[in-house]
């Protein structure tokens, strides 16, 4: 089934994809191998990266007393901003200068794991911000070389970041996210420990598994490796190549298990196989958009969450207005998903299947409204907002929404439709509400 989806390349399009493997372990527990692997790295003085709430938890209490026993010296750092910006990179960048260490330790989600490659990135290869920040926006510039080593240890069961060269901030002066891609910027090894995920509060793990969800849907229906234009030299293929049958794999287990999961581990933190399950999910998704990218539901989502005003969510920090990334990512997915359903049909109708929707005499015209009601019902009783106006968007933000989304042009070229200014506007006049 995944190979016919490959037999139709273009002429001038690539012919072949690439698999960068993830080096991680998974399992309750792995946390206490952080010491033992920071030596094996050669890491003699690390810096701790975390953000305040969990500064406070035993996941970093552990990290730090096992890298502490195998001898390791520790410099923390818990003033990570959530969901964080070009000037909290850049204070982060100075801290890790002036502690002069020789690796990095994240311990939290993607806003602590992001902010830990961008410190590594910018003091290893020094350069003015924007020289790495993905072009338009930035100037797209090639890292130059390895970084030192990084260890990322995740705490939410969605971004994937573990898994990905990609770092995402707001660039404030824009009000948009952007991001810095490069497989140079990818962790040097993940401990994924499952065990993190039993102090979220149940609104980041809906939140965060609907990213993970989008993560496998958006890689899945992206536009096929084979029918991007080819590269000019084999070692500038992108990470963001489009679907392949590598990354299928990885998309429809985490699909499946989302499906499965989702609403136990949101409803009940004590339901352990949930939260557990919802981790696999989460690094086997990271794994495949790492090979794969996503697509315009992300892209879209770099305005919602950047242009956010008022918007205060459960569980997450009530110092500032945000728009947290999963759900910024999936107020668009549903309205994407149907314009886009009838590109690949068996793919919108697969993944409708996967995440629990009768999909018996499905035809080919229905498949993508079909996966986008299947969508709108997890997001339902799992208490995300309902569509833009859900986080405090009107038809009359819509323009500003599209103007924030044009530049992000690796995320809409990876996309199965050409997107434009018409398509995108349609897109999030379909995402104003969906219930
Ligand atoms: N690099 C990538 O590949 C990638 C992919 C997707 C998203 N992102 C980025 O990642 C960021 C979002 O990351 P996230 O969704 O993982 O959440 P997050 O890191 O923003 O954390 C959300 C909240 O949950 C808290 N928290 C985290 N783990 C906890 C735990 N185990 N127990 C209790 N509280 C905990 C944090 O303190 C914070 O208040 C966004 O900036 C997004 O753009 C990056
Ligand atoms: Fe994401």
């Amino acid at each position: 089934m995944f190979c016919r989806h490959y037999e139709l390349g273009l002429d001038g399009a690539d012919s072949a994809f690439s698999v960068d493997a993830s080096n991680l372990t998974f399992g309750a527990g792995c946390l206490l191998e952080a010491g033992d692997v920071a030596r094996g790295l050669g890491i003699s003085r690390i810096a701790l990266f975390t953000d305040r709430t969990l500064a406070k938890t035993v996941h970093v209490a552990v990290v730090r007393d096992s890298l502490r026993a195998a001898g390791v010296d520790v410099a923390l750092y818990d003033a990570v901003r959530v969901e964080p910006t070009d000037a909290s990179f850049q204070a982060a960048t100075t801290f890790a200068v002036d502690a002069g260490v020789d690796g990095f330790i994240s311990v939290g989600g993607g806003s602590v794991i992001d902010t830990a490659k961008a410190a590594n990135l910018y003091s290893s290869h020094p350069a003015d911000f924007l020289a790495y920040v993905n072009a338009p926006i930035g100037h797209g510039a090639p890292v130059p070389g390895p970084l030192r080593p990084h260890i990322a240890c995740p705490t939410t069961s969605g971004t994937g970041s573990e898994c990905t060269g990609i770092a995402v901030f707001d660039l404030l002066e824009m009000k948009a996210k952007t991001g810095i891609a490069s497989k140079m910027i990818r962790p040097t090894r993940a401990l994924v420990d499952p065990d993190c995920t039993l102090t979220l509060p149940a609104n980041v793990v809906a939140s965060s598994a609907f990213d993970v969800l989008s993560h496998a849907l958006e890689s899945y229906t992206a536009r096929p490796y084979n029918r991007r234009p080819a590269p000019s030299r084999p070692s500038v293929r992108p990470a963001s190549q489009g679907a392949n049958p590598w990354s299928d794999l990885g998309c429809a287990e985490a699909l499946r298990l989302i499906g499965r999961f989702l609403e136990r581990g949101v409803a009940d933190a004590a339901d352990v196989e949930a939260r557990h399950q919802l981790m696999w999910a989460s690094t086997l998704a990271g794994i495949a958009f790492g090979n794969a990218g996503c697509h315009a539901p992300h892209g879209m989502s770099y305005s919602v969450s950047g242009l956010v005003r008022d918007f205060l969510p459960d569980g997450y920090p009530s110092d500032q207005p945000m728009v947290p990334h999963g759900m910024s990512v999936i107020v668009n997915s549903p309205s994407v998903f149907r314009h886009t359903g009838t590109n690949s049909p068996d793919r919108h109708r697969d993944g409708a299947e996967w995440l629990g929707a009768d999909v018996a005499d499905l035809g080919d015209a229905e498949s993508g409204e079909v996966l986008a009601d299947q969508v709108v019902r997890l997001m339902k009783s799992t208490g995300m907002p309902n569509g833009l106006e859900g986080v405090g968007y009107g038809a009359e933000d819509i323009a500003g929404l599209v103007e924030g989304a044009l530049p992000q042009r690796r995320l809409l070229d990876n996309a199965p439709i050409e997107i434009d200014r018409q398509i995108l506007t349609s897109l999030y006049e379909g995402a104003l509400r969906y219930w």
